[in-house]
């Protein structure tokens, strides 16, 4: 049986910067009560040009750059997001299409903040059961276009980036060592995005009532994520036949400073074992882990070797965790440029547009 390693990572960040001071500005808030009850002192917003797709792209290009994998070796895309680019087609065959994944099948998937590590652990059982040998699995989200700048309880949470990661097969043992997802329905009306589904296509009067924007219950996902966090780590560890003494890092979904810090005191762990950039980017859902790892690892803190927990909550409900050993840099062959790959994929894109253009223009014809 093959194991899943992660070879490659990248992230992308848009520039624009909303600090808290920016927020103050906008709705009744300040500084001092953002900091104190999320951790949070800025957050990204993706400018209009740029889309899930966008950040989606850049992300990946980086990870397969660090994997030294060429997009068409590809077997598979899955793109999680909580702000997908259309209902469809999925955000996943837009990035297919982009980055010239030439034989990758591709498929969103939709298990809010903890969809990255559903994708994850999705793309890793793929590779164990020996159907794919390398998957990329991107983070991705501009949150910020359904957010109501007006709503102080939701508006300064969320922020907009990607992340990515490389799965490939390997023999050696390593890689994903063992995850569990979980979900709650029970629990769906706690943080929800009604509008623009078959339930609430959008119509003046979904407008007017905001089911197109974030709604949220705070102290009830507060609640379920500082209760789930320590129990889904524990349990993934469990599986994996480790303690957390063995744990050289978790990496959480980055939502709120105090509920890492409330399940860093349920697992009896240092908060120094965390890795925690919630200050700086705010609630980028799905994106978050991936951007955290990378982030990590950049600053020579994740190593090969090291044995790491990835875990995450969110709507739906959902949670899980995800354990695994970090494989680290892989020897590079020949290093291929980023923008290679995007000229690649542009021509191949041209192409197959102009061929299906063709085939159109000559069975009209024959009509
Ligand atoms: O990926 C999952 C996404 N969601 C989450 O992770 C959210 C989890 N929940 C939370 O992080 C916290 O519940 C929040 C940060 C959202 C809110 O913190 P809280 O400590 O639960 O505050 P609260 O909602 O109980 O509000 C306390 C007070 C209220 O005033 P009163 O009723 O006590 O007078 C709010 O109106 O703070 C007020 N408040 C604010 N004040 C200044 C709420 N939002 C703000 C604000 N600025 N932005």
């Amino acid at each position: 049986m093959p194991y899943a390693h992660i070879t490659g990572w990248g992230m992308s960040i848009p520039e624009p910067v909303l600090t808290n001071e920016d927020l103050a500005k906008m709705v009744d808030t300040n500084d001092e009560w953002i900091r104190d009850r999320t951790g949070i002192r800025e957050r990204r917003i993706a400018r209009e040009d740029q889309f899930t797709s966008t950040l989606a792209v850049e992300a990946g290009i980086k990870a397969l750059q660090a994997a030294n994998l060429a997009p068409t070796e590809l077997d598979l895309i899955i793109v999680a997001s909580s702000s997908p680019e259309y209902i469809f087609p999925a955000t996943a065959c837009i990035v297919q299409d982009q980055i010239g994944a030439a034989k990758a099948g591709a498929f969103d998937l939709l298990a809010a903040c903890s969809g990255f590590i559903y994708a994850t652990n999705m793309a890793a059982q793929s590779i164990r059961s020996g159907s794919i040998k390398n998957a990329l699995v991107i983070g991705s989200e501009t949150l910020s276009r359904f957010v109501n700048w007006k709503d102080r309880s939701t508006c300064i949470l969320f922020g907009d980036g990607a992340g990515a990661f490389v799965l490939q097969a390997s023999e050696r043992p390593g890689g994903v060592l063992s995850a569990v997802m979980h979900s709650d329905g029970s629990g769906a009306e706690s943080l929800t995005l009604l509008g623009g589904g078959a339930r609430y296509p959008a119509t003046e009067t979904t407008l007017a009532e905001g089911k197109h924007y974030i709604q949220m219950d705070g102290k009830a996902v507060f609640r379920f994520a500082t209760r789930v966090m320590g129990s889904a780590t524990k349990e993934a560890l469990a599986l994996a036949g480790l303690k957390t003494e063995d744990v050289d890092w978790i990496i959480p979904h980055q939502a709120n400073f105090r509920i890492i810090e409330t399940a860093a005191k349920y697992l009896k762990m240092p908060l120094e074992k965390f890795v925690i950039n919630v200050d700086r980017y705010g609630n980028t859902s799905t994106a978050s882990i991936p951007i955290a790892a990378v982030e990590a690892f950049e600053k020579g803190k994740l190593k090969s070797g090291d044995k790491v927990v990835f875990v995450g909550f969110g709507a739906g409900l959902t949670w899980g965790a995800l354990v695994a050993e970090w494989t680290g840099p892989i020897p590079a062959k020949k290093q291929a440029h980023p923008e290679q790959y995007r000229l690649f994929a542009r021509l191949r894109s041209w192409a197959r547009r102009a061929i299906r253009f063709l085939e159109g223009f000559l069975s009209r014809r024959e009509l």
